[in-house]
């Protein structure tokens, strides 16, 4: 199937929600749709439509892949219900550790994780909750980077060639699926969510495991996940469009109260870009980068080195894996 972009200049905000929540509602029929929220902005635009086009017809579930932000479930469902959506937190730890356990190849982990999030736990709500159809957020950048071969999408399940309703036993509707992200921030905020969640920094799907090299355990996102605290806190008032922290593999040798210490290593990136496609480093000042050296190995036990990582993506990516 062809898809058509429409672009920043030619959305019609205001049309084109009429005629997604007509297009939904004439689909879905009096059966039910449910859809997955990540808290990121395609997804929550998800959320929205399909609260407006179905109401009781539509259930939204927070899946808690234990890959998370620092209290992000509990954030962005008490966000939701503050905006009438009810959404279902579902806890998905186990799923998802069991199925990365000894996987260190890239493109292995986000195969373990798809594969997780759709057949385990998504098809399983999908039949308890009677549902045929769910929502996606899949926008038109997602389509062209993964059909161009740069990167194997979390979301993305037709363009592969994989029949969603022969595979996992439902239909999937993509909304968001002709527009980019800056679009898609302009129907955000049409839809009525607040700037705390139109203007996020991007946060892929796949969350922490896209910052994890080597195996992923619960303990090594523990890890990261309090080096990544650190690089928010002290990176989002800078204006960058993106910023993260990595746990690397290997361990280096480092020095603490006078002894050899065999480390981890935290790297920091921190992204100068308009829509992904390509990036630069943004130009930190050095004492904002001497402060995330000093708080990310005082206050992350294990960790003695903290990169900054200067390289333009092309030829690195904004993620790690
Ligand atoms: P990369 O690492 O490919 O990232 O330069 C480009 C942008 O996409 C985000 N990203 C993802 N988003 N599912 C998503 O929804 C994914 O699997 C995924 N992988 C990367 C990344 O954070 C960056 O903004």
């Amino acid at each position: 199937m062809e898809i058509k972009e429409i672009t920043l200049e030619e959305l019609d905000t205001e049309k084109f929600i009429a005629e997604k929540l007509e297009e939904i509602s004439s689909i879905v029929g009096d059966g039910l749709a449910i859809n997955a929220l990540s808290g990121g902005v395609d997804s929550s635009v998800v959320t929205m439509l399909g609260h407006r086009a179905l109401g009781d017809r539509f259930k939204s579930y927070f899946i808690d892949n234990a890959l998370m932000r620092e209290g992000e479930p509990e954030y962005i469902v008490s966000l939701f219900k503050d905006l009438g959506v009810m959404v279902g937190l579902v806890d998905a730890e186990k799923t998802f550790f069991d199925a990365l356990k000894g996987i260190t190849d890239p493109e292995e982990k986000r195969e373990a994780i798809t594969r997780s999030f759709y057949r385990d736990i998504f098809a399983k709500l999908v039949k308890e909750a009677g549902a045929k159809y769910l929502l996606q957020g899949t926008n038109y950048t997602d389509i062209e980077e993964t059909v161009a071969g740069i990167k194997r999408q979390h979301n993305i399940i037709e363009q592969l060639g994989i029949d969603p309703e022969e595979m996992f036993g439902y239909k999937i509707l993509e909304p968001l699926i002709q527009l980019r992200k800056s679009s898609i921030r302009e129907v955000a905020k049409a839809v009525g969510l607040p700037e705390e969640i139109y203007n996020r920094p991007p946060f892929p799907g796949p969350a922490l495991a896209t910052r994890v090299i080597g195996e992923i355990t619960p303990e090594r996102v523990r890890i990261l996940r309090r080096a990544t605290k650190i690089v928010e806190e002290e990176l989002s008032n800078i204006g960058a469009f993106q910023y993260l922290a990595i746990l690397h593999n290997d361990k280096v040798t480092g020095i603490r109260e006078g002894k050899r210490d065999y480390g981890l290593q935290i790297e920091v990136r921190c992204w100068e870009s308009i829509d992904a496609k390509i990036g630069s480093p943004t130009r930190l000042a050095y004492d904002v980068l001497d402060r995330l050296a000093e708080r990310i190995t005082t206050e992350v036990s294990g960790v003695v080195s903290v990169t900054y990582n200067i390289t333009k993506k092309p030829p690195s990516t904004i993620e790690a894996i």
